[in-house]
């Protein structure tokens, strides 16, 4: 009994492997991308990703100000819409259909998210520069 309960619950399992076995084998191969497609390009009049929904971005948020105010800055998707909520509030930015501006912001925060480290480590006091603003230094005579 308890065989072929085991038998009737595996074959079907196995005709299933076998025919996917099968349609994968009738499938022509496909060419496998070239390794610089899987790279973002880079807009080089914008400096934007080319990627999803770059264009409407250029479309609605360089009219006023360089991209580069937007490629230096980084946010999560909270962060983005405060920043926007904040141009409509005090830079004349206009409404964004909803649906437009979820898509604005899906693609300024999977593009440009929050980073952990974005300045350089502080240089030892021993390898930085005289300063001239130091007491002893300022000292005319
Ligand atoms: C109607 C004009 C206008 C449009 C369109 C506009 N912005 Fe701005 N934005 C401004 C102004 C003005 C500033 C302040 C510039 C400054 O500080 O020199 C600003 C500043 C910014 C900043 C810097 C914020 C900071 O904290 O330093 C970012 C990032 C930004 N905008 C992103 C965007 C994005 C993303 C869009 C598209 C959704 C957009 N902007 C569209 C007017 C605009």
């Amino acid at each position: 009994m308890r065989t072929s309960f085991t038998l009737l619950a595996v074959m079907p399992l196995a005709l299933l492997a076998a025919c996917a076995k099968e349609q994968a084998t009738e499938e022509p191969a496909k060419e496998a991308a070239p390794a610089v497609a899987a790279e973002i390009q880079i807009d080089p009049v914008t400096g934007f990703k080319m990627t999803g929904d770059w264009e409407l971005v250029r479309g609605n948020c360089i009219a006023c100000h360089s991209a580069k105010l937007i490629t230096q800055q980084r946010g999560t998707a909270q962060q983005w819409l405060a920043m926007i909520r904040w141009m409509q509030k005090k830079q004349n930015l206009w409404q964004f259909e909803p649906g437009t501006e979820s898509r604005i912001i899906a693609y300024l925060s999977e593009n440009y998210p929050p980073e952990a480290a974005r300045r350089r480590a502080a240089i030892p006091p021993d390898l930085m520069p005289p300063n001239p603003y130091a007491q002893e230094s300022t000292s005319l005579d």
